[in-house]
């Protein structure tokens, strides 16, 4: 009944946590979910009263394809002033969700039989996604030692691959590549005419490092399909608006998958985007700042419980070795059976089984309450 590239995909492991966590949950448990990457906050105000604004305004109704021109063009100003995209509104295509933008860009570009490149370990849809789009992924293994920067990546080309796929602040490791890696990862997309998926969700939410877009390098804007949304910064999970921005001929493609799958975006959803972007951006400040604290809050008791884990530059999630107490798939059942706290397995973003990870958009009571309970579990298992 299933066709081979929807067989070949299994469900999103973090999904499936959340849903045994909430399962849980309505039993009348008291479950801390570190599993999803959702921050906790509440979307500010000054974008839900834009979208309150544009369906009083009877903006209810289907728009372009690509987004509102007002949405695509302010997209593009900030790619241009922020990220260095020399761009323009006509490159971008806006969507619902980044995710959204990634299916629709590795449907468009890869064929059977080709292979993108993926850093392990790695967000759970890229692999899925590529395999949706009959390819293959070629895994090129990163380790904690190296703060999981991809090294060596010359040798994982070969004459199928078609793309690299690149995520910086990372899901779920929390690294951030640098300018030497990106030139790296740009001298050899040139030199092998290799298109790149940059997705770069996290890069508001980023400590003490500086984020670059690989679009900005040179000969890359013509090879690099730049990946953004609202979900992370603006903590707009539910409201799925992201975009794309890429060469024009890719434009024009991807427009075929995106108009025939979803037709556009939700038209009140894109107005609040405009505010989003265009507002004053202490919003995203403040709460990058209360990530920080968590962050520390969160590795200090970890590496004190005796799970060893690096600190992460970006994003909000600590990929954590659990190798002292077993395999990441064991941990993650025992803490939430035991500790009632859920945390993803290692084995849901590549070969890592010995990690877990977990997201700290969880206030900073909460992560108290849960490394009490982790050690807890641990030291009784
Ligand atoms: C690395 C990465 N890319 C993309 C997404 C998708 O974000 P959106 O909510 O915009 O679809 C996520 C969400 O978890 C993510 O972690």
């Amino acid at each position: 009944m299933v066709s081979r590239r929807v067989g070949s995909v299994s469900e999103s492991a973090t999904l499936h946590i959340t849903e045994i966590a909430n399962k849980l949950r309505l039993s009348g448990v008291d479950i801390i979910n570190f599993s999803l990457g959702e921050p906790d906050f509440n979307t500010p105000s000054h974008i839900c009263k834009a979208a309150k604004n544009a369906l009083d305004a009877g903006e209810t109704h289907y728009t372009p394809a690509a987004g509102i021109p007002e949405l695509r063009k302010v997209i593009a100003e900030k790619l241009v002033s922020e990220n260095h995209i020399q761009i323009e509104p006509s490159d971008v295509v806006v969507t619902p969700g980044a995710k959204q933008a990634i299916f629709e860009t590795l449907f468009t570009v890869l064929d059977s039989g080709d292979e993108a490149i993926l850093f392990d370990p790695a967000w759970v849809s890229y692999d899925a996604c590529v395999r949706l789009a009959g390819a293959r992924s070629a895994w090129l293994p990163t380790n904690a030692s190296d703060g999981f920067i991809p090294e060596n990546i010359n040798e994982y080309v070969s004459p199928k691959t078609k793309l690299i796929i690149v995520n910086t602040p990372c899901n779920p490791t929390g690294a951030v590549y640098d300018r030497r890696v990106l030139s790296e990862i740009a001298e050899i997309a040139v030199d092998h005419d290799l298109l790149v998926l940059s997705d770069e969700i996290y890069e508001k939410i980023i400590y003490n490092k500086k984020h670059e877009s690989l679009a900005s390098f040179p000969g890359m804007k013509e090879r690099t399909i730049t990946i953004n949304g609202f979900s992370k910064a603006y903590a707009m999970t539910g409201w799925r608006l992201g975009y794309l921005a890429a060469p024009p001929e890719l434009v024009k493609q991807i427009l075929k998958v995106h108009s025939h799958s979803v037709s556009s975006a939700t038209s009140f959803a894109q107005r609040a985007g405009i505010i989003a972007l265009t507002a004053d951006q202490e919003c995203v400040s403040d709460m990058t700042a209360e990530f920080k604290i968590r962050r520390d809050l969160l590795i200090k008791g970890l590496n004190k419980i005796g799970l060893k884990t690096s600190t992460p530059d970006g994003a909000f999630y600590a990929f954590a070795s659990v190798s002292e107490y077993g395999s990441g798939d064991e941990i993650a059942e025992l803490l939430l059976t035991q500790a009632h706290v859920a945390v993803a397995p290692g084995s849901a973003f590549g070969s890592r089984k010995d990690y877990i990870r977990i997201s700290y958009a969880t206030s900073q009571e909460r992560i108290k309450e849960a490394l009490l309970r982790m050690e807890k579990a641990l030291l009784s298992s």
